[in-house]
């Protein structure tokens, strides 16, 4: 299975500085069989950055979409509006859930609506620090992976990423709040032995399951080294080019 390494740029950038940093990007990232890079822009940005891509190194996400194809539903984008612009969609991130109110059931749609459309959704699930406080990571993990994955037929799951993103580690910069290794391969055996149960061991071999949570240069090696986990989501490092290059060059020589 190919290492994973994902930058979720979010509301960051105008057009204009999208274009630059992914001009940027694409003179230091070096292109390896088997690591897929992959960067989610802003919405507006994603067809200039179509144009630009050089999809050998760098493939688009977005990083949400709508699950009606097309219709009266003012101020969204449907994922088969965005499919000839990007490979991946990012859907559930936890700022959409807890923000913007996205809901489970909107995840499924949505995540069906992208494999439906040829586009392979990037699922995010985690627990926030309250639910993890009340024991309940067991049962937010399950409820939402099982249910975004409840519109997708068996045959289809190598067709989706897992994104393990504990919404107390996102964007930190105090270590004691950053996810230690074994809070991560925690809950990654628990994802595992979730498919595992629901789907079978051979249909979920080819799976993918990312970690994010406040990666960075100086925590990529020890994330990367987790059995289990097959590459990162990163938002904050994502936006500086030395450190999203070089956390690829770590993926390198982790999976070397
Ligand atoms: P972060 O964001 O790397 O800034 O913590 C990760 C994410 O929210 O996807």
């Amino acid at each position: 299975m190919k290492t994973y390494i994902v930058g979720n740029w979010k509301m960051n950038f105008t057009v204009g500085e999208s274009s630059l940093y992914f001009h940027k990007l694409l003179q230091r990232v070096k292109s390896y069989r088997d690591i897929e890079v992959v960067v989610a822009p802003s919405l507006v940005a994603l067809q200039p950055l179509s144009l630009q891509v050089d999809r050998h190194k760098i493939k688009l996400a977005a990083q949400n979409a709508y699950f009606q194809d097309f219709g009266a539903y003012t101020g969204e984008v449907s994922v088969s509006q965005i499919r000839s612009l990007v490979d991946y969609c990012i859907i559930g991130h936890s700022e959409r859930r807890h923000i913007l109110g996205e809901t489970n059931k909107d995840v499924r749609k949505k995540v069906a609506a992208a494999v439906r459309n040829g586009i392979t959704p990037i699922i995010c699930i985690g627990e926030t620090a309250e639910e993890r406080k009340n024991g309940e990571t067991t049962d937010v993990i399950r409820d939402q992976l099982l249910s975004s994955l409840s519109e997708i037929a068996a045959e289809d799951l190598s067709k989706v990423i897992i994104a393990y993103e504990p919404v107390w580690a996102i964007s930190t910069t105090k270590s004691a709040k950053m996810a230690t290794p074994d809070d991560i391969k925690e809950v990654l055996d628990l994802i595992h032995k979730l498919l595992t149960k629901t789907y079978g061991e051979k249909t979920v071999a080819d799976t993918p399951v990312l970690y994010g949570g406040s990666v960075k240069v100086s925590n990529a090696e020890a994330y990367l080294s987790i059995p289990g986990c097959d590459g990162l989501l990163i938002g904050g490092a994502s936006l500086i080019a030395p450190e999203f290059s070089d956390i690829i060059e770590i993926a390198k020589q982790v999976r070397a």
